[in-house]
């Protein structure tokens, strides 16, 4: 098995060939074609591309709730295509999922949606959450805020109290899917800033889909582009004009607006 798209050693997240198909055999729409990558552990991946290439399917492909047609998902070394149910839950609990939206109970205050993982998933008592929850709060600049509705929160802060909430089970790996939706440039970036210094703090596996392009780029230590089937590898951005791959060209002539060589 090649390893050339590993940036570090270990590699918390490995695609080895992975096919993914959608659709009846006479229509089938091929998603992903063989793709390989690594995520290595610790760093920070952004997965971009247009709408539609498959940066959702690959991070539903990470958590098991889509199988790959054929190929390999490997997390920390472990194949998720030949792991039962039980196991595929045991799993689960490594990650933590930030999705577009938040997904906030509205009816909850920012302590009661930060809390929830911890008071659903483990036996701590009401005072070991109140101070987790707290150190959590005051990572994230949310100390005060804590008696708030999320109606009540700029969109800026709706995004660090799910980060808050996706972190409570201190996962190893954390995915993000397009998280700065509805977010102006400025607080886009400083999103992605808390972001990248969150992770750099606990040292968890960042996987970033983003289309926030270029800006993303300079916040990855690696960059994986999607379009049409094919995906590439980068860990410096300037190198993407240049990828062997044709349909990557493509974007980055598109999206970057660079000459493509
Ligand atoms: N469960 C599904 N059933 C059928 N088609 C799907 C399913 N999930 C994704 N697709 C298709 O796969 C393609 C990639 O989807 P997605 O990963 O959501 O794109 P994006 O890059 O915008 O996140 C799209 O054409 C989408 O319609
Ligand atoms: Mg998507």
């Amino acid at each position: 098995m090649s390893d050339e798209t590993t940036v570090s050693g270990e590699s918390a997240i490995q695609f080895v060939e992975v096919c993914k198909s959608f659709g009846e055999r006479s229509k089938r729409h091929l998603v992903l074609d063989r793709v390989s990558f690594s995520a290595p552990r610790g760093k920070t991946t952004v997965i971009a591309g247009g709408s539609g290439q498959g940066k959702s399917v690959i991070l539903k492909l990470i958590l098991g709730l889509l199988r790959p047609d054929s190929g390999e998902v490997l997390i920390g070394g472990n194949n998720i295509s030949s792991m039962g149910y039980k196991a595929l839950q045991a799993q689960r609990t490594l990650f933590g999922v930030l999705f577009q939206g938040s997904a906030l109970f509205d009816s909850l205050t920012v302590f009661e949606n930060i809390a929830l993982p911890l008071r659903e998933r483990t036996k701590l008592t009401a005072e070991e959450i109140r101070s987790r929850v707290a150190a959590t709060l005051e990572q994230l600049e949310l100390t005060g805020h804590e008696d708030k509705f999320p109606a009540q929160l700029s969109g800026g802060m709706k995004k660090r109290v799910g980060l808050a909430r996706a972190l409570q089970l201190e996962p190893e790996i954390v995915l993000f899917d397009e998280p700065t939706t509805g977010l102006d440039p400025v607080m886009t970036r400083e999103i992605y800033e808390l972001f990248v210094q969150t992770q750099k703090r606990l040292g968890y596996t960042a996987v970033i889909v983003s289309h926030d392009i270029p800006q993303i780029f300079t916040l990855a230590d690696q960059i994986i582009l999607l379009n049409k089937g094919e995906l590439d590898v980068f860990t410096d951005a300037s190198q993407i004009p240049f990828s062997t791959k044709p349909n990557i060209r493509e974007f980055a002539r598109l999206v970057m607006g660079q000459q493509t060589a």
